[in-house]
């Protein structure tokens, strides 16, 4: 994908801006906030949802930084720059950490280029998770990951847009082969609860995008097939180690879970 062959399409929704929607941001259009509204409404724990997400990656940043030697980040499907972004929450413990971003969606690289880019550690990719390979040799890729070193390969709420037909075990394989020993693997994932709130929202989103696949822990599990899953193995977002350095965004912890809350899960993994 170039650049160029980049357009913003404001009468169509899109994956990146509803989901800034649903986390109180503004860069949305008309239509990404009717479909917004739809999950609210019909989906009533859509924004606990989202809230859930984004606090587990945080956390998993902040696990990574200051419990290993990784300082690179590869963070596929980065989505819109929100408050506390993987660079922020990484160089905040350990400023020499680099970050990659890479986003199909093109509003992505316009307003990430403008404020993720905000040091020479940082860049916005405009490329396809589907194509991994596409990723790993860009040039802004080749210029700020070493790959002789361990990386952070970052699958936050992205894997699910990927269609069984798509092969998402094979793109995590992909990147399991490119990084080193002591390279980390997070993923966090619409959790199949078998119940019709599952249901109901993977129907929701197959209809406004033609994807969203919500999978078993099993199934999740097996995308990180060969990579030592870390504790507490794949949970409910909120329940991912609520209690780490940054947990300002803490949604979990004791407290009993909604339902809509368990619809979420996270998970930390190592290539030993
Ligand atoms: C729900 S957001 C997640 C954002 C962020 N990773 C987080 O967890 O807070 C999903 C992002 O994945 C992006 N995305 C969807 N399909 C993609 C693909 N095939 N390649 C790259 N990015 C994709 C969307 O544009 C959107 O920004």
């Amino acid at each position: 994908m170039t650049d160029e062959g980049l357009c913003i399409d404001p009468t169509k929704p899109s994956i990146a801006r509803v989901y800034d929607y649903l986390l109180g941001g503004k860069d949305n259009y008309a239509v990404d906030r009717e479909i917004g509204d739809v999950f609210k409404r019909d989906l009533p724990g859509s924004v606990a949802i989202a809230f859930a997400n984004r606090a587990a990656l945080i956390r998993a940043v902040g696990e990574i930084v200051t419990t290993t030697d990784v300082r690179q980040f590869i963070d596929l499907g980065s989505g819109l720059p929100t408050a506390d972004n993987v660079h922020q929450v990484a160089q905040r413990h350990a400023p020499e950490s680099r970050v990659v971003y890479v986003d199909i969606d093109p509003q992505v690289l316009v307003h990430g280029r403008a404020l993720l880019e905000e040091n020479d550690r940082t860049r916005v990719v405009a490329a396809d998770v589907r194509k991994p390979d596409d990723i790993r040799s860009h040039p802004d890729t080749l210029e700020l990951i070493d790959f002789d070193r361990p990386v952070a390969v970052m699958f936050s709420a992205i894997l699910h847009h990927v269609n069984d037909e798509e092969d998402p075990t094979a793109i995590v394989r992909y990147w399991r082969e490119q990084v080193p020993s002591g390279s980390h693997f997070f993923v966090s994932h619409f959790r199949s609860g078998n119940n019709p709130e599952t249901l109901e929202a993977e129907r929701i989103l197959q209809q406004t995008f033609g994807r969203g696949r919500w999978r078993t822990d099993a199934e999740i599990e097996s995308l990180l097939d060969g990579l030592e899953i870390l504790d507490p193995g794949i949970v409910p977002a909120s329940l991912w180690r609520p209690d780490t350095v940054d947990n300002r965004w803490n949604t979990g912890g004791e407290r009993e879970l909604t339902v809509w809350e368990r619809l979420i899960a996270a998970g930390l993994a190592r290539k030993a």
